[in-house]
């Protein structure tokens, strides 16, 4: 795509966003699994079309996204909603819009849940819990949840005295953190769910097990590795919990299925030469892309000039932070201001998290279709002949 740079904007390929979204509902029906996007991930129009025309459903954590994904064409039913500190009017909002399940987090949630639902006995959408598992996986420590100290769910003995006293409950949901790529964790939470589920009254009737999102994506080869294992996942889930013991698992992916085919586009605009090493700092940073800063998460970076020399370069961006850095030991081709910077991995958590701090404009987002017409055309081509 040559477009002329009149400031920073993120890049989408939505030929790569249809590819991962087919190749994870492929995976989906071969083990049985329903996929509710993780809509926090990327919350934009143009790429919530292509998810849910290919029928993923939606997991939201506020009425706002709730409401987004209505306005988005999501049907009530196809909607799923968690989140650590659901008020009122949200937990009122999910009832009158009639979702399909609130995944409710502790005990005292669900006390406030019973006395809300009381007020709307006709409404479809049904409660199921959020379990804290205890287990410990392998990613950074601010975006791992499934341990006993982290705020997420209640631990299993509070889900069996709920549901001692509410018939209602449908079943359990979990996620254990985001960017895991052992699926020895997903194992792990498989086999851990069956020891709990085995521990539920025979009068419990299991009917949903939501196991939440996690699947992790390459950071370092984006384009080596631009589809994430969906099978390789979704086989780990299933080795302890086949059909036999549930139908359907539900799953929430979100970094998997758009953090490859979104980038981040801006320029250089000044070369420092510091004591030690040369920073390069860009018209692009926290504001734009916030992991970075808030958990030192490390994206690819590249730039396309004439340069056949590199050398080693700190990134970074323009806000008033220290913390507003890519990080250090960027091989790079010599820079020079002007030159345009690729972030990669841009798609996930990124401008569904753009700050307006310091007045930041939020950026425009472009959208490449170049194969998925070149495809179209072909295939009118082949109907007219
Ligand atoms: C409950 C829940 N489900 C799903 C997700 C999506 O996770 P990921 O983007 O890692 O797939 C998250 C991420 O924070 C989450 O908290």
């Amino acid at each position: 795509m040559n477009t002329i740079y009149e400031g920073p904007y993120y890049l989408y390929d939505m030929h790569l966003l249809d590819e991962t979204v087919k190749e994870a509902q492929a995976s989906a029906l071969k083990h049985n699994c329903n996929l509710y996007y993780a809509i926090k991930a990327n919350n934009e129009n143009t790429i919530l079309e292509v998810i849910r025309k290919k029928g993923m459903g939606v997991d939201c954590v506020t009425a706002e996204e709730i409401n987004h994904a209505l306005k988005n064409g999501w049907s009530n039913s196809e909607i799923v909603f968690a989140g650590s500190g659901k008020t009122i009017r949200e937990i009122e909002y999910a009832f009158q819009s009639n979702i399909k399940c609130i995944h409710c987090e502790s005990y005292e949630e669900w006390e406030v849940i019973s006395q809300i639902r009381r007020r709307y006995p006709k409404s479809s959408t049904a409660v199921a819990l959020r379990i804290n598992p205890d287990l410990q996986v392998d990613t950074h420590e601010k975006i791992s949840t499934g341990e006993k100290h982290h705020k997420f769910g209640m631990s299993f003995s509070t889900a069996l005295q709920i549901i001692s006293k509410d018939s209602s409950i449908i079943g359990f949901h979990v996620h254990v953190g985001s960017q895991v790529l052992d699926m020895e964790y997903f194992e792990s939470l498989s086999l851990r769910m069956r020891e709990l589920i085995s521990h539920l009254p025979s009068t419990f009737q299991l009917r949903y097990l939501n196991l939440g999102g996690g699947l992790g994506i390459d950071y370092t080869q984006p384009e080596r590795n631009s589809m994430p294992d969906f099978n390789g996942w979704m086989r780990a889930i299933r080795t302890h919990l086949p059909v036999e013991i549930i139908e359907t698992i539900s799953l929430e992916p979100g970094r998997s299925v758009v953090g490859q085919c979104g980038k981040l586009i801006g320029e250089v605009q000044y070369i420092k030469n510091l004591d030690f090493h040369p920073l390069a700092i860009l018209d692009i940073g926290m504001t734009e892309i916030l992991r970075p800063a808030l958990y030192g998460a490390r994206h690819k970076i590249t730039v396309s000039n004439d340069q056949l020399i590199s050398m080693k370069y700190t990134v970074s961006g323009p806000s008033c932070e220290s913390s507003d850095t890519f990080g250090g030991d960027y091989d790079l081709p010599i820079l020079s201001r002007g030159d345009l910077v690729t972030v990669h991995s841009c798609g996930a958590y990124a401008s569904s998290m753009q700050l307006r701090y310091n007045l930041r404009r939020p950026i425009p987002s472009k959208y490449q279709y170049r194969k998925i017409l070149t495809q179209l055309k072909k295939r009118e081509k082949a109907l007219v002949a």
